[in-house]
């Protein structure tokens, strides 16, 4: 009997399809622009003393009560982020193990530069992504969990407008420094993410090209500037 010396292709469900896990990082990564853009948004509202900034905190625990207990929106919103993420991270890894197997040992030969734009992006988006990953934890130790009071004693005796008017004062230059490594790196990667998202959706082409770079250029700059407003402000002392 004739024994066949092919082995059958793995199934692969429709979500683990190259295509599908781009789709997931289009999708996960503009609800994280758009929670950017809120968040951006609220810490804007330092400009408006700290009566808006300290109510506008209190806001987001309070929104929904009584009809939901307090706090729930910021959970379900909490719940959303991180399984975005998860979903983001596990995709991206996914998709550069496969690109790597796909360029099989030789890749290192590839010459760098101009030819190689594809490889600088990649490397620039997975840099760029661990970067944001460490700066998320140290953002929600210092913020959120309130673990690490930078400028201060202890946050948790202070109001959210004083936590962040402690967190950029001159005489700790370097937590002002992490945050604008971060929103830089923030800014790179949503506008390579932006222009490749646009591309996977299949919204763009050859005209349209240039447009969408525009486009994503302009939304990088409006975020590196919305976000690093308040903590320069902060550090010129335009915000006392
Ligand atoms: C200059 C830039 C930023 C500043 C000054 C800043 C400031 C803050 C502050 C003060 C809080 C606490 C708000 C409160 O007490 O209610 C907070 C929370 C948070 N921030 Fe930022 N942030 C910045 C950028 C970012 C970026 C780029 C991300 C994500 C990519 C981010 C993600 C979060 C998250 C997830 C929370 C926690 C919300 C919660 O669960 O309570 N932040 N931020």
């Amino acid at each position: 009997m004739a024994t066949s010396t092919t082995t059958a292709p793995k199934k692969v469900g429709k979500l683990s399809t190259s295509v599908g896990l781009k789709i997931q990082m289009a999708v996960s990564g503009l609800i994280f622009v758009l929670f950017v853009l809120f968040h951006m948004y609220g810490n804007l509202k330092m400009f408006n003393g700290p009566e808006a900034y300290n109510g506008y905190a209190q806001f987001l625990r309070d929104v929904g009560y009584p009809i939901v207990p307090h706090g729930s929106v910021l959970w379900i919103l909490r719940i959303i982020l991180l399984v975005a993420l998860v979903l983001h991270a596990r995709a991206a890894i996914i998709l550069w193990r496969r690109g790597k197997a796909a360029r099989g040992p030789n890749q290192y030969k590839v010459k760098r530069g101009k030819k190689n734009q594809q490889t600088y992006a990649s490397r620039t988006m997975r840099w760029g992504g661990i970067i944001l990953l460490l700066f998320i934890v140290w953002h929600l130790l210092q913020f959120t969990t309130l673990t690490i009071s930078v400028g201060a004693d202890d946050y948790s005796a202070l109001t959210p407008y004083d936590r962040m008017i402690a967190g950029f004062q001159p005489e700790v230059w370097w937590g002002y420094a992490i945050y604008l490594i971060a929103i830089l790196a923030l800014c790179l990667h949503i506008r390579h993410g932006a222009w490749s998202a646009l591309q996977t959706l299949g919204w763009s082409n050859r005209h349209r090209e240039p447009v969408f770079h525009g486009i994503a250029i302009v939304i990088a700059a409006i975020i590196f500037i919305g976000f690093m407003a308040p903590p320069t402000a902060i550090l010129f002392g335009l915000i006392p």
